[in-house]
């Protein structure tokens, strides 16, 4: 096999109508050049965890499809990487329906419980509480995944919950050996997770974390999975788990109802579109405010010919451009549902043509030039995953539970570990989430309100080549996505693209994070030179990727190496 593919990383041959079948590793080579595939015919799924990637083959093999298999690696990331998403949390999935030609955008991010209040975020002397943000359970938004997956399976799958649930709830039943990254999670957050008994008992068996090797299990998680698999969303927000989740919310000083969980809804919104250099990006609309920025961006962008530019010039542009488009995600960004943005104003090309030309081609804005809008910690939880199956539906998933091991907070009884989003919102006007990122009225916290999120799963479709593009990592996710868009629009690989070096920049704090190795020496003495503040920062992000090459009719599927090299963590 050519490809170099990693463990959580797989392409499969399937059959192909009455045509017979192919092997993965032997595409169709045969296809004319000038006559673009309709269909790969194989699939490939790219996704943080080798078990969860088994889990999306193993459904496709029951004769589901993208949509379904999804549903499986979702589900069984929330038991094999809790740390990252889960059931307790949302996602954003950005899709394309092959037969019908048609790409949609499905929102299942958390919402505000009806009895939020700022107050709950403050402490007593007015100062932001980064506890009650963060941990426990106020920090957590009504989840949004079980009811996504429900979803998913009903308006899109083609086999029922209980086929696509079935790895997961096998996996959290009989158990599985949690990977380092798990295990140094579980150690990072042992201190709170031993604040609530339920979150104690399912992370800290015996006191303390899981050793390395030792086969775990999440009984509760397996049962809250069976009864969603059985009833389907009504199995999760009505009934045993949702009575179970508001009691042991209520006993630890949070203010869910069950009004609040029989009031979620999945919101299925259009996608997002910009035009780049012949290529069509379709991403994440808000109440993420990731494809907006990206579409900003590469407005910007779009009056450059980047390729014509040496590194110095091309990254002093990308910068600036990401500069401006984070101010704007600072002041006007929220829940549509709430707020009314000026979205025709911020896609527009005119308006990226005006930014366009407050840029110097040889020195750096300082962001407080501006006009207004701090930590910046890129945060390495949260996961994306990429699937193309073999008709050519795709789906690009990201799913959080916002910080590492969310809330940290799991309700007695469910296996649920209930996310933190509810930092995503502006809880405190004008002062930095943990990402570093500020934020007004438009993301203030209203009831039922969604959270603004960063995450950005897209879809690429050139001429001859698509790209399945996400990643996790808070703030920097945009500018992920930007740079895999980008490497993949200039010919990249699915490995190219995951592995490309990144640099970030957020408008606030005013400087660029840098990844080792992205810059030599030269070109990060003249960036200085420009007036731009450098710093290196250890590597960030986990994209997966998956690229279908319609000329040779080729899936490849990739998963960032910077968890290997950088964190060594797969199992
Ligand atoms: O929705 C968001 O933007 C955040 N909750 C994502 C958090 C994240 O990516 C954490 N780290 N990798």
């Amino acid at each position: 096999m050519k490809l170099a593919l990693r463990w959580h990383v797989f392409l499969i041959g399937f059959l192909l109508g009455t045509s017979g079948a192919f092997a993965a590793d032997k595409p169709q080579t045969s296809a004319p050049s000038t006559q673009l595939a309709q269909r790969p015919g194989h699939a490939g799924i790219a996704s943080a965890n080798t078990l969860a990637t088994e889990a999306g083959l193993e459904v496709l093999a029951k004769g589901g499809n993208a949509f379904d298999a999804a549903v499986a690696v979702a589900s069984t990331l929330s038991v094999v990487e809790p740390e990252s998403s889960g059931i307790g949390g949302g996602f954003m999935a950005t899709m394309y329906i092959a037969a019908d030609k048609r790409s949609v955008f499905i929102d299942a991010r958390e919402t505000a419980p009806a009895a939020v209040n700022t107050k709950d975020y403050l402490n007593p002397d007015g100062t932001p509480n980064r506890d009650t943000a963060l941990k426990g359970p106020l920090s957590a938004g009504i989840p949004g995944e079980p009811a996504g997956l429900a979803w998913l399976a009903k308006h899109y799958g083609k086999l029922p919950l209980t086929a696509s649930l079935a790895p997961a709830i096998r996996t959290a039943r009989d158990g599985f050996k949690p990977d380092n990254r798990l295990l140094g999670s579980i150690n990072e957050e042992q201190k709170n997770l031993e604040r609530w008994p339920a979150s104690a008992g399912k992370f800290l068996p015996g006191g303390k974390a899981p050793a390395a090797g030792q086969v775990w299990s999440d009984p509760d998680q397996a049962h809250t999975l069976e009864l969603l698999a059985k009833y389907g969303e009504p199995g999760f927000y009505s009934g045993e788990t949702a009575q179970k989740l508001v009691s042991a919310v209520h006993e630890a000083g949070g203010n869910w109802t069950l009004k609040d969980l029989a009031a979620y809804r999945v919101k299925e919104r259009a996608p997002l579109t910009v035009d780049y250099r012949g290529y069509k990006i379709i991403t994440a609309p808000p109440p993420s405010s990731g494809g907006v920025a990206i579409a900003e961006i590469l407005n910007i962008l779009s009056g450059f010919d980047l390729s014509k530019l040496d590194q110095v010039h091309r990254v002093h542009l990308v910068i600036e451009a990401m500069r401006r488009a984070f101010r704007d995600h600072n002041d006007y960004l929220g829940d549509p549902d709430f707020v009314k943005m000026p979205l025709n104003m911020l896609l527009s090309p005119y308006y990226a043509d005006g930014l366009r030309q407050t840029i110097l081609p040889d020195k750096a804005t300082p962001s407080s030039m501006l006009a207004p809008s701090n930590s910046e910690d890129p945060g390495q939880h949260t996961t994306h995953f990429s699937i193309i199956d073999a008709d050519g539906n795709m789906v690009a998933m990201t799913c959080t539970v916002n910080y590492v091991l969310g809330s940290t907070f799991v309700a007695k009884g469910t296996g649920v570990l209930l996310n933190d989003e509810m930092d995503d919102f502006a809880l405190v006007a004008n002062k930095p989430n943990v990402y570093g990122l500020l934020g007004s009225k438009a993301n203030a916290p209203e009831p039922g309100k969604r959270m603004l999120s960063s995450m950005s799963p897209s879809i690429v479709i050139g001429a001859d080549r698509t790209a399945v593009i996400g990643s996790p990592g808070g703030s920097t996710i945009i500018t992920q996505v930007l740079e895999g868009i980008l490497a993949f629009i200039d010919g990249g690989d699915a490995h190219q693209v995951v592995a490309y070096k990144r640099f970030h920049h957020q408008y606030m704090p005013d400087r660029v994070m840098v990844e080792p190795g992205a810059f030599d020496a030269a070109t990060s003495s003249a960036l200085t030179q420009m007036g731009h503040t450098l710093k290196e920062r250890e590597p960030w992000g986990f994209m997966n990727a998956v690229i279908w090459d319609r000329r040779t009719n080729k899936l490849d599927a990739a998963s960032d190496p910077r968890r290997e090299d950088g964190l060594g963590k797969v199992q």
